[in-house]
């Protein structure tokens, strides 16, 4: 039987993961077709009922619903129950198995990006990290980053009290909250600067931060990918900074997925990226 999986949210129409599973499949000659279904929150429970009595391996899930599927699924790893967002889920034996996948994205993307420009390792950029925004991609973000072994990581987040919750919920010492109006004077000392919010994405306003601050040799990156360049990226890269741009996280995430829905680790390199840009 075919293997089918489809990619949840709404809106989805925007989605390249059909793009880059089905290129996958293709590539890697397994039987399988992989879909994007609009699905709104109110209609999930439904949708993954209907999937599973159609057979699907699993599904993808992208906003707004990440953690609504976490009342739906039977079982989750320990790591993606801190994280507290669901971006895959396994139907198997009767059973709803949810995974997250995007602080690995996070991760093997900086790790690539990193390695492209000839220089040393993630680990070096770890001492102090600044990261912006405390949503759920933020939260997959700071734990790929202590498990990493980071050191300081500060949180500036617009909603303050956001960011305060998530450092209860990890319990972690060596997570700090910051005002938002704080951001710019965070930077003395920083190693990597991180973007999560959805600022600077097609649509949305431009992140507006100043770097005067930040250390020429940090590294920069967002996890916006549509620009690939965005504002935040393009400044830093003209005083100095080396940056990663958010594509590969997608990438990544996804490489993870796959493996997951079809038993093959697929190939994430130059080719690909230049594909799906
Ligand atoms: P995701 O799952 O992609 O993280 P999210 O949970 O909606 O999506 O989080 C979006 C992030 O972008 C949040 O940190 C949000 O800040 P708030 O928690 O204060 O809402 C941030 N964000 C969105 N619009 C923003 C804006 N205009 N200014 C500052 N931060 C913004």
């Amino acid at each position: 039987m075919i293997a089918k999986v489809a990619v949840l949210g709404s809106p989805i129409s925007h989605s390249l993961s059909p793009k880059l599973h089905n290129y996958w499949l293709q590539k890697y000659n397994i039987e399988g077709k992989y879909y994007a279904m609009e699905t709104k929150a109110e209609n999930l429970y439904k949708t993954i009922c209907n999937l599973e009595d159609r057979g699907f391996v699993g599904v993808n899930l992208t906003v707004p619903l990440k953690q609504e599927i976490l009342n739906i699924i039977d079982d989750i790893d320990e790591f993606s129950r801190k994280i507290s967002a669901v971006n895959i889920v396994i139907f198997k034996n009767g059973k709803r198995i949810g995974f997250n996948s995007d602080s690995y994205g996070f991760i093997e993307n900086l790790k690539y990006g990193i390695k492209l420009y000839n220089c040393c390792e993630i680990e070096n950029y770890l001492d102090k990290v600044v990261v912006l925004g405390a949503g759920g991609a933020a939260r997959a973000v700071i734990a790929g980053l202590i498990k990493c072994g980071a050191g300081e990581i500060f949180i500036a987040n617009r909603s303050l009290d956001r960011a305060i919750n998530l450092v209860d919920d990890f319990d972690c010492d060596n997570l700090v909250v910051s005002p938002w109006e704080e951001r710019d004077n965070l930077l003395e000392n920083t190693g990597l600067l991180v973007n999560t919010t959805s600022l600077g994405m097609v649509g949305q306003p431009d992140l507006n931060i100043k770097l005067d601050k930040l250390p020429n040799n940090a590294l920069v990156t967002d996890i916006v990918y549509n620009p690939l360049d965005t504002k935040l990226l393009i400044t830093a890269k003209s005083r100095g900074n080396k940056v990663v741009d958010g594509l590969g996280m997608l990438l990544f995430q996804g490489q993870m997925a796959f493996e997951k829905f079809f038993g093959v680790i697929p190939d994430v390199n130059d080719d690909l990226r230049n594909l799906m840009i």
